[in-house]
């Protein structure tokens, strides 16, 4: 038989990117790849990116740049760009960059197959449709390999929301939800294949609305159907908007055992004025009662966010607005990001806030975020908790697992090992993770 091909995938960007890029290297198995670590070996690279900022988009075109090398030394080497990039600018990255082979946008990861078969085949391909079919349900089954302990399953895609910042609605279009079966389906066979733990994604996860039993079910009845799953210790969920956290769901952080305790719930800005500039749809007021009302269900809730500053029009005050409600909120973890306008989104119409002042508030902003993750780590010094453990540390002896609160810990202990969910006491913080000892 031939050497299989070897594929080299680079991911950016979301976690939706990471399962993808599974999922797309599970496809292209079925055409005989296998994947490596080494881009220098690779027959067909593929890179997964990502269009939220300006900075992530230009990323692609200088990764790109550094491939022409390897495919003046191999010529059969074949370039794909598939993700959300691909999606917003199709055909133009095959006139700009004209080694690409390859360009498929994320709705059709399921004709990947026929679309290298194309390319080996010397055409070019673009594929940026938005299909009617579900594209996972198309793609080639995977091999039953064993898998790590933790895993993402995507349970719905895109956005109807149109915040006035985002690309995502434009990248991955119109808010989908797979049915309750496939994703039980797949729940079930990730166990089988030694998962303990699920992170269901979706750009807009908590706006999940799948058909199943007796109709339309939202996020929390889907979680309490999984949670019935032998051998699934752990689910999480990410990432949410506030206008979607039903009452359900908020429920089951304080009765679902297997719900972790932990929640990404951006809220972007504390000022009801750039909220509305935003289209969020909902007031800073309003968050801060959502948050009372989730810590009332469960009270050891560890939050984390995102933080959008510089936002057209965005004044010190309005700044200041989101300092406080950071400081009232107190968050676990969180992501800050300097505004970046993106092309056909509303807001890129609009007047920038120079840079240095955005810059300047940015270096704020994560001073106070780092401050309180360092608190909450700390915080979880002497305490007991449950730990997954995933794979060995860099140290001899060491396993890293994650924490119901999902910190990194670290554990040096014969008997830990991956798979395991243990009883760990926390006996140090350092600066992104935590170590301790096997009760
Ligand atoms: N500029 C900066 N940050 C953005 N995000 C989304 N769009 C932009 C943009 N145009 C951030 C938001 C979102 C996270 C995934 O990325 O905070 O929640
Ligand atoms: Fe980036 Fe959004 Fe696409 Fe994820 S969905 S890769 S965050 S642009």
């Amino acid at each position: 038989m031939a050497d299989p091909k070897k594929l080299f995938i680079k991911t950016y960007g979301c976690q939706m990117n990471v399962y993808d890029s599974e999922r797309m290297a599970e496809a292209l198995g079925a055409s005989g790849y296998v994947t490596t670590e080494r881009v220098e070996d690779a027959d067909m690279i593929l890179l997964n990116t990502c269009h939220i900022r300006e900075k992530a988009a230009e990323k692609v075109y200088s990764e790109l740049g550094r491939f022409k090398p390897l495919k003046t030394a191999n010529p059969d080497l074949k370039i794909g760009v598939a993700g959300c990039v691909a999606q917003a600018e199709g055909e133009e990255i095959m006139r700009r960059q004209p080694l690409v082979d390859l360009v498929v946008g994320p709705q059709t990861y399921h004709r990947l197959p026929a679309m290298e078969a194309a390319v080996r085949a010397g055409a070019r391909a673009v594929d940026t449709d938005f299909p009617e079919e579900d594209k996972f349900e198309h793609l080639p089954k995977a091999p039953r390999a064993k898998r790590a302990p933790a895993a993402f399953l995507t349970v719905q895609e895109g956005c109807d929301k149109f915040c006035a910042f985002c690309v995502v609605p434009y990248t991955r279009g119109a808010e989908v939800s797979r049915p309750v079966e496939r994703v039980l389906r797949e729940a079930r066979d990730l166990v089988e294949r030694g998962v303990r733990e699920i992170t269901l994604l979706g750009q807009n996860v908590n706006a999940y609305h799948g058909e199943g039993a007796g109709g339309t079910w939202g996020l929390a009845r889907l979680i309490r159907e999984l949670a019935k799953i032998e051998g699934l210790a752990r689910i999480r969920f990410t990432t949410s908007h506030p206008n979607d956290m039903e009452d359900d769901l908020i429920a089951a952080h304080g009765d679902e055992p297997k719900l972790m305790p932990y929640l990404h719930l951006p809220v972007q800005s504390g000022s009801d004025r750039i909220l509305k500039a935003m289209a969020r749809k909902h007031t800073a007021e309003q968050y801060l009662r959502l948050i009372d009302r989730l810590r009332a269900a469960r009270p050891d809730l560890l939050l984390s966010g995102d933080f959008i500053v510089g936002f057209p029009g965005e004044t010190d005050q309005d700044f200041e607005d989101t300092l406080a409600l950071v400081r009232e909120v107190g968050y676990g973890q969180a992501y800050s990001f300097k505004y970046s306008a993106r092309p056909g989104t509303p807001a890129a119409e609009k007047t920038p806030v120079p840079d240095d002042v955005a810059s300047d508030r940015l270096h704020r902003l994560q001073a106070l975020l780092s401050d309180q993750q360092r608190a909450a780590q700390e915080a979880m010094v002497g305490r007991e908790v449950s730990v997954l453990f995933e794979k060995p540390g860099r140290m001899a002896g060491q396993m890293v697992g994650k924490s119901d609160y999902l910190h990194a810990v670290h554990v040096t202990d014969p008997c830990a090992q991956t798979g395991q969910i243990a009883r760990v006491r926390i006996t140090r913080s350092g600066p992104n993770s935590l170590a301790g000892e096997l009760v």
